[in-house]
C-alpha cells in the first residue's frame, strides 16, 4: 500500500481546540488545511490499571496491528512531536451522518465483524459506539485505542454478537500471521515486553478455542456509557 504520511509526520501543527466529550487532552488540529487528532501525552490522566507507558503508545501499537495485518480499520496515525509536546496525531475521518452507527453495530455486518475481531487482537478494553465511525456502511473505521494490551484480559466491547461463533477462514489466517510477525515487529518499544508476551499467549489461545470469546464473568465487558 502506498500511502504518503509526510505531511502528517512533518507539517506544522495548529491546534483548534479541545474535543468536548473526550476524556483526555484530544485535540482537534490541522496540518495544512487537513483535520487531524492531536494527542499529547502531557495531557494524559493516569490510569490506575495501566502503570506502564503511555495512552499514545498503546494508540500508536493498535495502529501497527491494523496495518501489519493490513485491516486498515485505524485511520491513519503518527507519533511525533507537536505544540504541546510529543503524542500522537491522526487523520480526521468525516462519517456519513445518514448513518445510525448505534444500529449497524448491532448487525452481522463484515465491516463491523471485522473490527470486533481486530478488538480480540489488542485486547480492547473501550469499545464503545461513539468509537466507530463510518464513512459508509461498508467502510467503517475504529479510534480510540489507548486503553489496549493490558496484561491482563480486558475485552469490553458492545460488539459481542459473534461471542461462541467459529473464526472464518481469513481471521485463521490473520490469527497465524498475527502470531509470526507481532513480536519482532514494531510495536516493540511501544508496549512493554510482558504486554507483548501476554498478547501473544491470549492470541494462541484464540487460535485454539477457534472461536469469538464470550463475555467474561470477572469484569465489565461492557464499556460504560456505551456510547
Ligand atoms: N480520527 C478521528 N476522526 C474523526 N473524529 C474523531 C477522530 N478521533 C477522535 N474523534 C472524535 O473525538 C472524540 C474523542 O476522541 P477519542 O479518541 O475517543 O478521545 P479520548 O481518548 O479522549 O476518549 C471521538 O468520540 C470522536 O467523536
Ligand atoms: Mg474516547
Amino acid at each position: 500500500m502506498v500511502s504518503d504520511s509526510t505531511w502528517l509526520t512533518s507539517g506544522e501543527i495548529t491546534v483548534i481546540g479541545r474535543i468536548a466529550d473526550a476524556s483526555n487532552a484530544t485535540l482537534l488540529a490541522e496540518i495544512a488545511d487537513s483535520k487531524v487528532v492531536y494527542k499529547p501525552v502531557a495531557g494524559e490522566r493516569p490510569l490506575w490499571d495501566f502503570p506502564d507507558g503511555n495512552l499514545a503508545s498503546r494508540e500508536y501499537a493498535a495502529y501497527h496491528v491494523s496495518e501489519m495485518l493490513g485491516l486498515g480499520v485505524v485511520p491513519r496515525t503518527v507519533f511525533r512531536d507537536g505544540p504541546y509536546g510529543s503524542g500522537i496525531v491522526q487523520e480526521w475521518i468525516e462519517e456519513d451522518p445518514e448513518i445510525d452507527i448505534v444500529e449497524l453495530a448491532q448487525t452481522d455486518s463484515d465491516s463491523i465483524r471485522k473490527i470486533a475481531f481486530y478488538d480480540l487482537l489488542i485486547n480492547n478494553g473501550d469499545r464503545k459506539f461513539g468509537h466507530l465511525l463510518a464513512v459508509s456502511p461498508d467502510h467503517i473505521y475504529a479510534i480510540d485505542h489507548g486503553v489496549t494490551f493490558n496484561s491482563e484480559n480486558k475485552l469490553r466491547t458492545v460488539l459481542w454478537q459473534w461471542a461462541g461463533k467459529e473464526f472464518s477462514e481469513i481471521e485463521r489466517d490473520l490469527l497465524k500471521k498475527f502470531l509470526e510477525i507481532f513480536e519482532s515487529s514494531d510495536v516493540n518499544g511501544l508496549i512493554t515486553d510482558r504486554e507483548i508476551e501476554a498478547t501473544i499467549s491470549r492470541v494462541s489461545n484464540l487460535q485454539d478455542a477457534d472461536t469469538f470469546p464470550y463475555p467474561s464473568p470477572d469484569w465489565p465487558a461492557v464499556p460504560w456509557p456505551p456510547f
